[in-house]
């Protein structure tokens, strides 16, 4: 039995997440998590929202609410919404909780300390009216490029021209619409990233079996024109974690928190000692996954993110971690993600196009999104959500293939048997036969889980219950039956066990199908199929069973035109 610790990218708080969010990462990360309880290890699953930044001031602010309330509202919906997808974290936390803000700030010590960090003095422009520095995109003003009075100090909306906010004409505070502004110097905390550069590339050097998409973007950062930048790691923001370094002020950082990608990913480590705290337990209890001097060398890491969180999760945190000194845990395996696109554009939540994870679970139970998205990872490019191929992956894989053969079989022998595991003696060739086949195929399924190949996992699971159809159809149990009751009893025998094997293998997939296939079984023995022929025996006669209400139902074209239609344009 293994130790793996697995972390999906913490999904900011500024609003409910998309499908092509939650593909990227979270829905991922618990298909693995779920295998890997199954096989046996054991397994620490983390996830939590992302707190600070800019962004979640503003969402507050349009809400109308204080920031902290804001987003204490919004974790619950998103956790919510986490269970409503049967996301299996051990622990859902929060980037702004009291273990995150002393975790942050003993490592920001143990930096500064290690002369990791650099003060560096800059120009920022000063708000008086409002009392605070104000970042790039709280200062409004006309473009100097198109005229558009609302352009930002970061970028022009309208013309999606980049800019400094001295470009702006007639700047303003967005906050208060001051036009009292000045420039002032002030103090900010830069990592020194530079100075860890050798030992980031040779960390990178000595992973193996790396996929290709993490690597070439950890190697372009470290290598591309002058190397590896030192990071701003602080903000002139009023919500986050104070600059203080663990034990002390700090002098000049005053007013001032540290940059929400700093204490992201700290955040992986300060949730687990959330969990612990929750659940009553001792610091060792988290400390084990993530200190290699208290346990966790034996613990293999993998983290869950869309690419655009690589050069954070493969630079900025291992820097944050080895700069420390102290014996983190530092990642073992990257699995990042391209982008889901819907149909024929892109997912859009400041534009609210596509389907949004409250929307879906409104329209369709989590299985049916489970299968789609999972079946349908972007893993070697980008990939495509749309309506038709959504109907057709449903009504063929989950309603056809899947369902269509617990329901013939729990039917058919409930009619000719009743609601108990026929008898009916020994196996014939035919399926000596399937056992082999799915004892082969299984294997296949098994190295691509391990390898955290998504696609083709699922491809590999649908094989397998293909093979049950196709058994099935050639067994043809309803015609042997009449004239030879006992052979079609032991097929069916066959064929319940089967229900129960594809519960075992289908759940991390499809949780909640699975375990209505199981209780329908009046069975709780989800033991991985090691050997499909004992496994394919597991139910013995006379064990009773119950026929499951539909598992799936078809998406019917009036229903599939219906959602394009709804979900084309804006949230409402
Ligand atoms: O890109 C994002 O959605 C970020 N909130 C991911 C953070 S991952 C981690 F570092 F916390
Ligand atoms: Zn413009």
């Amino acid at each position: 039995m293994a130790r793996v610790l697995i972390t999906s990218a913490l999904p900011y708080i500024n609003g409910i997440k998309h499908l092509g969010n939650l593909v990227g990462s979270q829905l991922p990360s618990d298909l693995y998590a779920r295998y890997m309880r199954a096989r046996g290890h054991e397994v620490m699953f983390i996830c939590a929202t992302d707190e600070h930044g800019t962004p979640a001031e503003l969402a507050a602010a349009k809400a109308g609410k204080p920031v902290a309330e804001y987003c204490a509202e919004m974790h619950a919906v998103q956790a919510g919404l986490a269970r409503g997808f049967r996301l299996s974290f051990d622990h859902f936390g929060r980037s702004s909780s009291p273990q995150n803000h002393r975790l942050t700030q003993h490592l920001a010590g143990r930096l500064r300390a290690a002369g990791l960090i650099a003060e560096v003095s800059e120009k920022q422009v000063y708000s008086p009216a409002d009392g605070r520095f104000l970042p790039d995109r709280y200062i409004e003003g006309t473009c100097p490029n198109c005229g558009y009075e609302r352009a930002r100090g970061d970028q022009c909306e309208e013309c999606t021209k980049q800019l400094d906010p001295t470009d702006l004409i007639n700047p303003r505070s967005a906050i208060s619409g001051s036009t009292d502004l000045e420039v002032r110097e002030t103090k900010h905390l830069y990592l020194r990233q530079s100075a860890l550069r050798d030992r980031i590339d040779a960390w990178i050097d000595s992973q193996t079996g790396w996929p290709v998409l993490t690597t070439s973007i950890a190697r372009k950062w470290l290598h591309d024109g002058d190397g590896l930048q030192d990071r701003g790691i602080t903000r002139d923001l009023d919500w986050g974690i104070p600059v203080r370094d663990g034990t002390d002020d700090w002098p000049g950082m005053e007013g001032k928190v540290f940059y929400v990608w700093f204490d992201a990913p700290i955040e992986y480590i300060s949730a687990t000692a959330e969990w612990a705290e929750a659940n009553g337990l001792p610091d060792a209890a988290w400390r084990r996954w993530w200190r290699t001097d208290e346990g966790a060398d034996d613990v293999r890491y993998v983290q869950f993110m869309g690419k655009d969180n690589v050069p954070f999760h493969t630079l900025s945190f291992p820097a944050t971690l080895m700069g420390s000194g102290e014996p983190w845990k530092l990642v073992d395996y990257i699995k990042s993600f391209n982008y889901l696109n819907y149909d024929g554009g892109q997912f859009s939540t400041s534009l609210g196009r596509g389907v949004f994870m409250d929307q879906a679970l409104a329209i369709l139970p989590s299985d049916y999104w489970r299968w789609w998205l999972l079946s349908h990872a972007p893993e070697s490019s980008d990939s495509e959500f749309t309506w038709e191929n959504f109907q057709a992956s449903v009504n063929k894989d989950l309603a056809d293939v899947l369902g269509n053969f617990v329901s013939r079989v729990s039917k058919f022998c409930l009619s000719k048997f009743g609601p108990a595991v026929p008898d009916g003696g020994e196996w014939g060739d035919r399926e000596t036969a399937l056992a082999a086949e799915i004892n082969r195929r299984l294997r296949v399924h098994e190295g691509c889980m391990e390898a955290m190949e998504v696609r083709k996992s699922a491809a590999e699971l649908r094989a397998i219950w293909v093979l049950g159809n196709e058994y099935l159809q050639e067994a043809a149990p309803w015609s042997v039956f009449k004239s030879d009751p006992a052979a079609a009893a032991m097929q069916i025998r066959l064929g319940l066990n089967l229900v129960r094997l594809y519960a075992v293998i289908s759940r991390p997939f499809i949780p909640d199908a699975a375990a209505a296939m199981m209780a329908a079984l009046g069975c709780d023995d989800w033991s991985w199929p090691e050997d499909a022929s004992a496994a394919l025996r597991l139910l013995e006669p006379g064990h009773g069973f119950s026929v499951p209400d539909m598992l799936f139902r078809k998406i019917t074209d009036a229903e599939r035109d219906d959602w394009a239609q709804r979900f084309s344009g804006t949230r409402g």
